[in-house]
């Protein structure tokens, strides 16, 4: 057989037939012909006219640099209509290359998903998956062929406004949700309902000093590798078509000119073959730092460094020629990049067709698709994190006779989307999106009344109609309280300072707690937010963050009992701002704090404690589960073994419902000093009333290796502490084992 392929292959070429070419064949083909003028245009990335998600500081002649062929990809850039009649200008160039339609798809297109963090807390890869898969259908069907997410930066502050688009504070949950979403948006890829990922922002940007965004990032090497590094090699795991570089500085150097971690990592020791774009701007930017001069010498240092793509700089297309014909440049690096990126173009077939995204029809079925807000409302519902509900007020039967619903947040629809939403033109938000109250009033029964207040605004210190939600909630039998912060509140430039509740909206919740009728608190945010009277004294809080277009359904399933809340924080919930940076997988210190606040000489706050309000995986559910018989395989593993651990869990309440099972390791002596505790297993299960079901963990090296100082990655022998629980701060069992030299 192998001879006669031999001889075929010798002799096709001479019968007339030829071998269809490889991408890359292709890819080399295309490069000769092109003139490095044109070849630079392919690096080149500018925003559409009508919107912008940063700050204009170019302003090209769009039209004319495309015809010229000096324009690679755009982004911002909405629907079939608009990107059709840039690729039509694009098809008027020299070699009619085709244009790169790239957007923010963070959480949804048209139906809009709960935020990032949000979906994170539900703990449900495959359910994150979907939205993602979605979204990319949507978008996909709307013209875009790139969507710059996920991103998977790990941050420990929420003070930074970008945490709502991230999955946490935790690398191990933060891989996974990487993975995911990364798998959901690229599917098949080269199909025409997918769309590329872009990694974001390598890497490191959410340990920005103080969460102020774009501010400096300064960390030990094993921190990189072992907490900020590996979501995004997850990512590239799943086949993570592109990468996006940061604003930020790392140790000195910014990550858009990064020798370091794009060619030295990412294209070096992970081998990646995609290619990587700036961020808006981040070329130009490297000068402000006191990195560059100017522009010129940022795009030198920008692709010296391996950064492909410039998003809104010019940089490129301005002073990448000079510097190759000053023999700084090579035209072998630049090829490099531009190879990457045409590699993409064929892989997404564009070269076959390059409207093959442009068709109105099925952009219409598919932004229209009733099941895609089903599975909206679905994933919105496991979203919602059960704080607290102490008195058993949650579920609301649907037979009370008068619920008043009161806040500021009841009635309104955009709101629910939070940042990062796709701004669809003339998109209508009233139609769109569920409101709080309609989700609430479609469960009502007849003889069931809804009345409503508004109690004030989101900010400012007006209390006139705190009156009239006190008279309210006392004809009422229970009430529900929406709060929160505004949408914008978080997202990129949304840092802050002071993360308490916002407004006078802590003494509406005391007002009306006052009254003495059951309170159910709905906290809507985009970052953990701080409020201790209210955690204190409210017996009933559910987490709903921003859960997009289904957010009033989804509530209303929750409150009512429609779904069973199984959501998790993937976030610590600090006491104070004083706290920050807060996180679950601290270190033990010499001297830890036994009693809190401390008193002598140990590591914590003569003010607060150090513990937060609520921990890094907490959440609770109308039912209650109870574990027991935890069991290791063995209690001695040799480094090319694996242990079995199992775990019995019974739901042992009142109704079915669901549970992350949670299993976290400490390793007790190492060369390098390890965490309290690392996530490094989770399985999200359903028990039906009085069901025990046995989970199974696998305990390998992997789980038990770490960056030592020379940063090898591996494992030391020695004891292991082996936790499972509930959330990082109700641990239920525990044992531990030995790893063998
Ligand atoms: C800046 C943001 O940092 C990045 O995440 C985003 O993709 C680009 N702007 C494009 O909007």
């Amino acid at each position: 057989m192998k001879k006669i392929a031999a001889l075929m292959l010798l002799v096709v070429p001479f019968l007339g037939f030829s071998q269809p070419k490889t991408i890359d064949q292709k890819v080399n083909s295309l490069l000769k012909e092109m003139t490095l003028q044109e070849k630079i245009g392919q690096l080149n990335q500018y925003s559409g006219e009508n919107w912008a998600t940063g700050p204009i500081v170019i302003k090209p002649n769009l039209q004319s640099d495309i015809q010229k062929g000096l324009v690679g990809s755009m982004l911002n850039i909405l629907g079939t209509k608009y990107t059709r009649q840039y690729q039509d200008l694009a098809m008027q160039s020299r070699l009619k290359i085709p244009l790169l339609f790239g957007q923010d798809v963070i959480h949804g297109y048209k139906t809009t998903f709960p935020i990032p963090l949000a979906e994170a807390a539900s703990w449900d890869l495959e359910a994150i998956a979907l939205s993602a898969r979605i979204a990319a259908t949507e978008a996909s069907a709307s013209g875009i062929h790139w969507t710059f997410a996920p991103m998977v930066d790990i941050s420990r502050d929420p003070r930074w406004g970008r945490v709502m688009e991230g999955a946490g504070e935790d690398t191990y949950l933060g891989s996974k949700i990487a993975y995911a979403r990364v798998k959901g948006f690229q599917g098949n890829l080269g199909d025409v309902n997918s769309v590329m990922a872009c990694v974001k922002h390598f890497a490191a940007y959410g340990a920005a000093i103080g969460g102020r965004d774009y501010n400096a990032v300064d960390m030990s090497e094993t921190t990189l590798w072992e907490i900020y590094l590996p979501p995004f090699k997850a990512a590239l795991d799943a086949g993570a078509a592109t990468f996006m570089n940061a604003f930020n500085i790392l140790n000195g150097i910014p990550a858009t000119g990064n020798k370091y971690l794009q060619r030295d990592i990412l294209k070096g020791k992970w081998d990646f073959k995609g290619f990587v774009v700036s961020d808006w701007g981040s070329i130009g930017e490297m000068a402000t730092h006191g990195y560059s001069n100017d522009t010129k010498e940022s795009a030198l240092a920008a692709i010296t460094a391996g950064s492909d793509m410039d998003m809104e700089s010019s940089a490129y297309r301005n002073h990448l020629e000079e510097l190759v014909k000053e023999k700084k440049v090579s035209v072998e690096l630049i090829d490099d990049a531009v190879k990457r990126i045409l590699r993409k173009k064929f892989e997404m077939g564009l070269f076959d067709d390059p409207y093959r995204f442009c068709n109105t029809e099925r952009e219409l079925a598919a932004l229209n698709n009733p099941e895609h807000r089903k599975i909206a409302r679905d994933i919105a519902s496991k979203s919602i994190v059960l704080l607290k509900n102490e008195k058993n007020i949650l579920p609301i039967s649907k037979k009370t006779k008068t619920i008043a619903f009161i806040g500021p947040l009841v009635k309104e629809h955009k709101q629910n989307m939070g940042s990062w939403a796709v701004e669809l033109p003339g998109m209508n938000y009233t139609e769109q999106v569920v409101s709080q109250w309609q989700g609430v009033q479609n469960k009502m029964s007849p003889g069931t009344k809804l009345v409503y207040a508004k109690g004030c605004e989101i900010e400012g210190d007006n209390k006139d109609g705190f009156a009239d939600a006190i008279a309210l909630a006392n004809q009422s039998d229970i009430v529900i309280l929406s709060v929160g912060e505004l949408w914008n509140s978080s997202g990129e430039a949304k840092s802050k300072s002071n993360i308490h509740l916002p407004g006078v909206q802590e003494d509406l919740i005391k007002a009306i707690q006052a009254t003495g009728k059951p309170v159910v608190v709905l906290i809507n945010a985009g970052r953990p937010l701080i409020f201790n009277w209210t955690s204190e004294n409210v017996p009933t809080i559910l987490y709903t963050w921003w859960l997009g277009s289904e957010a009033g359904n989804a509530i209303a399933d929750v409150l009512f009992g429609d779904y069973n809340p199984s959501g998790k924080l993937p976030m610590t919930f600090p006491r104070n701002e004083g706290q920050i940076p807060i996180y679950y997988n601290h270190f033990n210190t010499g001297r830890p704090a036994h009693n809190e606040p401390v008193t002598n000489y140990a590591s914590g706050y003569t003010d607060i404690k150090n513990s937060p309000v609520y921990a890094f995986g907490h959440g609770l559910s109308y039912t209650t589960f109870s574990y027991s018989d935890l069991k290791i395989s063995d209690n001695e593993m040799k480094t090319n073994q694996e242990i079995k651990v199992t775990v019995n869990v019974t739901n042992t309440g009142k109704v079915s419902g669901e549970e992350v099972v949670q299993l976290y390791l400490r390793d007790n002596v190492a060369s390098v000093v390890r965490p309290v505790k690392e996530l490094k297993d989770f399985q999200k299960i359903k028990l039906n009333i009085g069901e025990t079901k046995t989970v199974t963990f696998i305990i390998d090296n992997q789980k038990l290796s770490f960056y030592n100082q020379k940063l090898d990655y591996l494992s030391e022998p020695g004891n292991f502490e082996l936790m499972v629980g509930s959330s990082s701060g109700d641990i239920r069992c525990k044992d531990t084992f030995e790893l063998l030299k």
